[in-house]
């Protein structure tokens, strides 16, 4: 596990970044796994703007979406599909079929996950699992409780995960259920990055990664896997004791 502490969450954007740039670099045919959240946009914009320079290709690349809420008209405004093709997507030049995210309003949605897995398979695995943290220490939409060794399914939100996710859906209700890959799936890439900023998830970072390893913290399971890069602002890094920084 290697733990990189940046003075700013604009320098731990770029970080993050140059991890996703890097992975192109080594395999310009990598699959990546991306999340969605406030955390990640400074990473999509630095991406954006490194590809308009002519920095990165994703033409060869293939991508899945971590999560979608369950039951969203597509096109919603707070669709995780619809978060990620505007913040990196449709600005970049990845091939829209190989643009991948859970279908979320399909009548059978453990087929539909059971799909979203074998399409995962397919692709030969994750090569690079870019990660958020939630304030309870969910990574994807796997929160507190969630099975190591779980794949993608439908899961129930948190109160605390609906109520952080408020804004994004105004006066409407966040909906109770989501479609998420599992920690299995997410263990099972070749290489991890966890990217954390601001005070807000400094305990569900020093939890994840100095407390007890255990499902009532999901992104402690991150700790078993060989190619883990947390990237942390101080902000986010300021309840390690033991880490570098
Ligand atoms: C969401 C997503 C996660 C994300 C987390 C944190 O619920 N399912 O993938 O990491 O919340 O979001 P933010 O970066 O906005 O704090």
């Amino acid at each position: 596990m290697e733990i990189v502490i940046c003075e700013s969450t604009e320098e731990a954007a770029r970080r993050a970044a140059r991890a996703v740039v890097d992975a192109l670099a080594v395999r310009p045919q990598a699959v990546l796994a991306l999340p969605t959240g406030n955390t990640p946009r400074p990473v999509y914009a630095e991406l954006v703007r490194l590809h308009a320079a002519g920095g990165v290709s994703f033409a060869r690349a293939t991508v899945f979406n971590l999560d979608e809420y369950l039951g969203l008209p597509a096109g919603h405004p707070a669709s995780f599909r619809r978060f990620l093709s505007e913040a990196l997507l449709q600005h970049v030049d990845l091939p829209a079929q190989r643009a991948h995210a859970p279908s979320a309003t399909e009548a059978n949605l453990d087929v539909a996950a059971a799909a979203y897995e074998r399409a995962i398979a397919e692709a030969e695995g994750i090569d690079l699992a870019l990660l958020g943290i939630g304030r309870n220490g969910h990574i994807a939409f796997n929160e507190p409780g969630a099975p190591f060794d779980s794949r993608t399914r439908v899961v129930t939100l948190s109160d605390a995960t609906r109520a952080a996710n408020q804004p994004a859906f105004g006066a409407e209700p966040v909906p109770k259920q989501a479609i998420t890959v599992g920690i299995a799936t997410l263990l099972e890439a070749r290489r991890c990055v966890l990217l954390a900023t601001g005070a807000a998830k400094a305990e569900a970072v020093a939890q994840a990664f100095e407390g007890v390893v255990s499902e009532q913290v999901p992104a402690s399971a991150l700790r078993g896997h060989p190619n883990l890069l947390a990237v942390l602002d101080r902000a986010a890094a300021s309840r390690l004791t033991r880490s570098p920084g």
